[in-house]
């Protein structure tokens, strides 16, 4: 189930700030709604969660205020432009239950069995080794723990990567059985977003 990497290896685009910057663009919203990802994650007063590839952290305010200061938000990013604006989103909360970790959905860094959810958000179509990503993050939920994938449908939108880049639903639903996991709900996120829950046994 690999796919084609469009990129070399080492740096990639997102290790430019300002290019991070538009994905906080209002505008999103109509493509990446926060309110339903949040709702399809079901993150709750407590749990910890990870968020893998944040980015510039479109989603770290909702997350953290989901699982409240009693909870624990982890941020993965490779890139460390994106921990910059991440550090900068902690900053404005303030968010002491968010911790930025330098790491990659493949090798995220956070203990085995101490996630209750995992959010891979605008990242699967970016993943070189989605089956080691599975891997990885059956390694770090808890049992009984849900990933919410969600990403572009490979259809021609005004906005988003290109078609050539985009990956469909069903391969993460085979990847993700193949690493053991098992397919819980199938979500239309927004007119172009596909959204998939699976869960850890
Ligand atoms: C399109 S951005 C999405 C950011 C954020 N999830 C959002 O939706 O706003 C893709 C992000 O994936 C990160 N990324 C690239 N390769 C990755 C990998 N192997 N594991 C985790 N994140 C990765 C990039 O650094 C970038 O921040």
């Amino acid at each position: 189930v690999a796919h084609e990497h469009p990129h070399g290896h080492g740096e990639t685009r997102w290790d430019d700030y300002g290019r991070l910057s538009r994905l906080l663009d209002p505008r999103r919203e109509t493509w990446y709604p926060r309110a339903v990802i949040l709702a399809a994650l079901r993150a709750d007063e407590g749990m910890t969660v990870a968020d893998v590839g944040a980015g510039s952290g479109y989603m770290i305010q909702g997350l953290a205020v989901a699982v409240g200061e009693a909870g624990k938000v982890f941020a993965v990013d490779p890139s460390p432009a994106a921990r910059l604006h991440l550090l900068e989103r902690v900053r404005e909360g303030p968010f002491p239950q968010v911790r930025v970790l330098e790491g990659t959905a493949e090798s995220t860094g956070i203990p085995a069995d101490s996630v209750d959810r995992v959010l891979w958000q605008a990242i699967y179509h970016e993943l070189r080794d989605p089956a080691a990503a599975f891997r990885e993050a059956v390694r770090i939920l808890k049992p009984g723990g849900r990933l919410l994938v969600v990403d572009w449908e490979p259809q021609e939108t005004e906005v988003g990567p290109p078609l050539s880049e985009r990956v469909a639903r069903e391969h993460a639903e085979e990847a993700g059985q193949a690493a053991g996991m098992t397919v819980a709900e199938r979500i239309t996120v927004s007119g172009a977003v596909w959204g998939l829950a699976l869960h850890r046994p």
